[in-house]
């Protein structure tokens, strides 16, 4: 993972149309609020990945909006996980996550409507794709776009989500990677599996 550029240093291109409707656990206060941080939050469109973890011989994984680097020495980057998501009830006793970038295509659709509807409460996940066991024996999703496996260093209440703060211990990507990956505008239409 190479540091992230000073966003005061690239270029500022016109902010997209804000969606009108955004998953709910996805911050997305009214688009027309013009003051506070309603007038910020419509108008970010981040990576969506999917972050998976493994205890023993149980994996967990679901979609998540809420992620980024975080530290550049030492090499973090922290994810948040709600505490109503099984995913946040395993990731609790687990010693690393994985972490994926989905490619912007049918696959990568498709692993984003399964990680983020559904619950691993109700749906064996792992059944419906291919994985191979990873660093820390995490689940390392064959199809991603890009992965990072990363052991757990910290944990961060932040409100209804925990951050889970990763140092990376090995990660891997497609050959050749897509030009870009899903973005959570790319996924606004799914109905997250659980109210944050
Ligand atoms: C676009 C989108 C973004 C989401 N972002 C997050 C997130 O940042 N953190 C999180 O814990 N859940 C997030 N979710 C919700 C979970 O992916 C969803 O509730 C999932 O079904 C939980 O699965 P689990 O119970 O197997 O862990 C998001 C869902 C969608 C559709």
């Amino acid at each position: 993972m190479s540091p992230t550029p000073d966003p005061s240093q690239t270029p500022n291109p016109a902010p997209a149309p804000a969606p009108s409707q955004t998953p709910n656990q996805t911050p997305n206060p009214a688009p027309s609020q013009t003051t506070g941080a309603g007038a910020f939050l419509p108008l970010l469109d981040p990576p969506v990945y999917v972050v998976t973890t493994g205890v023993g011989d149980t994996r967990a994984g679901c979609l998540v909006g809420f992620g980024s680097q975080c530290s550049i020495h030492p090499e973090r980057f922290a994810v948040w996980l709600s505490h109503s998501n099984r995913t946040h009830r395993v990731a609790a006793r687990a010693t690393a996550l994985a972490v994926h970038l989905l490619p912007p295509d049918d696959t990568g659709r498709a692993l984003a409507r399964l990680f983020g509807e559904d619950t691993g409460k109700e749906v064996d996940k792992f059944a419906r794709v291919s994985w191979r066991p990873g660093p820390a024996g995490v689940p390392v999703l064959t199809d991603a776009a890009a992965w990072f496996a990363g052991r757990v260093v910290g944990r961060v209440e932040g409100g209804d989500h925990t951050a889970f703060l990763l140092d990376p211990l090995a990660g891997g990507r497609a050959d050749p990677p897509p030009a870009t990956t899903l973005a959570l505008r790319d996924v606004a239409g799914l109905d997250a599996g659980h109210p944050a």
